[in-house]
């Protein structure tokens, strides 16, 4: 298998999971948010079947690296991952969030055109809905992403698509994530975010261990059961099975299809601290304030389809994603390269 994106928060879980149910895995990154150290880790928490890594650094927008490494490692599938995905950051430089995410996936489609295989799993996200009118969402809500970075998102679905149109001999599966989060139950892979993290749970990870004071609530007022936001977290670990599963499943489906990684559940700010600090054994401090622009009251996944197609569903719970993460980042306190921000 090639997977982009190797180092980074998904992408490393998922090369564990494929080296460990018997895979051989080239991993590519340009380590724009990344550290080497997380190939390191994935090498280890493998152990044995860490040996089938080959790790190559190079930018996926790079066609004549790509193509010289498929001429001479072939591979059965691909996995894409490598993408920039701050969706503040992409309203602050659209231009680096179009190149980056447009590109990397053009030219990956570019070079296995040339080279084969028309395999691949692609890593698009439930923000391509942007506003929802209908929970829980399902893969056939409307698309309409409220930023630069879901519109990446959405304009490589639809390349993929049509792409699956004119050339029928492609298998495309885009795998919609809801909010993933937690870590390796090993403590030694999780989520290593450059700077101070935009998401829930990270942040939540640095509050606990004291590299952050408190955590900023965003919007108490929300018609919510408590009144705060609610999302569909989910565990990387089961994110990276179901990359798996769908890879399985590409070996009998021709052409484009969507689908949705989420656990169904639906979790509020409130009740992600409350599990957090029963995970970590302390409270964890909060202030509340007005809501973020752009956030939604709730969202959460329709995983039916999943469980349909690809035989799978999520299997770890609330508890179980609070202390894993909470293991990566208490053995892991300044991150993979141990310098925090
Ligand atoms: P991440 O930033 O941890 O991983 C992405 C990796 O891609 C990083 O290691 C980065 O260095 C690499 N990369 C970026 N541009 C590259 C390029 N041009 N060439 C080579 N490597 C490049 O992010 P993640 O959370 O692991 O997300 C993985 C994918 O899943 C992304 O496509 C992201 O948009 C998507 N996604 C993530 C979430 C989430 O909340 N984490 C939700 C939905 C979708
Ligand atoms: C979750 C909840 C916040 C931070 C984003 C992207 C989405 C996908 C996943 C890539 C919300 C609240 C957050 C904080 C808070 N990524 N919150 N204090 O916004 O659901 O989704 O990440 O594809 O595309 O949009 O995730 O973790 O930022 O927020 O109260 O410091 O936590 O308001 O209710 P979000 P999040």
């Amino acid at each position: 298998m090639l997977v982009t994106g190797a180092a980074g928060f998904i992408g490393s879980h998922t090369c564990v999971d494929l080296l460990t149910a018997g895979y051989r895995v080239v991993g590519v990154d340009n380590f724009v948010n990344s550290s080497p150290r997380a190939v390191e880790r994935i090498r280890e928490v493998a152990g044995p079947a860490g040996a089938n890594l080959e790790f190559v650094e190079l930018d996926v927008r790079d066609s004549a690296a790509l193509s010289k490494l498929l001429a001479v490692t072939p591979v059965a599938a691909v996995v894409h991952f490598a993408a920039l995905k701050a969706v503040g950051e992409s309203v602050a430089l659209p231009v680096e969030y179009y190149d980056t995410n447009l590109n990397a996936t053009l030219r990956l489609v570019d070079a296995l055109r040339e080279h084969g295989p028309r395999r691949l799993i692609f890593s698009s996200s439930c923000s391509i809905h942007g506003d929802v009118d209908v929970l829980p969402i399902r893969e056939d809500a409307p698309s309409r992403p409220t930023n630069p970075y879901s519109r990446t998102k959405a304009m490589c679905e639809q390349i993929l698509a049509d792409l699956c149109v004119a050339e029928p001999d492609w298998h495309v599966v885009a795998l919609r994530y809801f909010n993933p989060v937690g870590a390796h139950p090993s403590g030694l892979l999780g989520e290593d975010p450059r700077g101070t993290p935009n998401n829930l749970m990270p942040y939540l990870q640095q509050v606990a261990v004291g590299r952050r004071e408190f955590l900023t609530v965003f919007g108490d007022d929300y018609p919510t059961p408590d009144g705060t936001g609610v999302r569909d977290y989910i565990h990387v670990v089961d994110l990276a099975e179901g990359h798996r599963a769908a890879l399985e499943h590409l070996a009998d489906a021709a052409g484009f299809r969507a689908i949705n990684l989420g656990t169904g559940v639906g979790t509020s700010v409130r009740q992600l601290l409350e599990a957090f600090g029963a995970a970590c054994g302390h409270e964890l401090p909060y202030r509340v304030a007005g809501r973020r622009a752009g956030d939604v009251a709730e969202l959460y996944a329709d995983p039916s389809h999943a469980a349909e197609t690809i035989g799978w569903r999520a299997s770890r719970g609330l508890a179980e994603m609070c202390r894993d993460a909470w293991e990566f980042q208490r053995h892991n306190p300044g991150g993979y390269d141990g310098a925090g921000a």
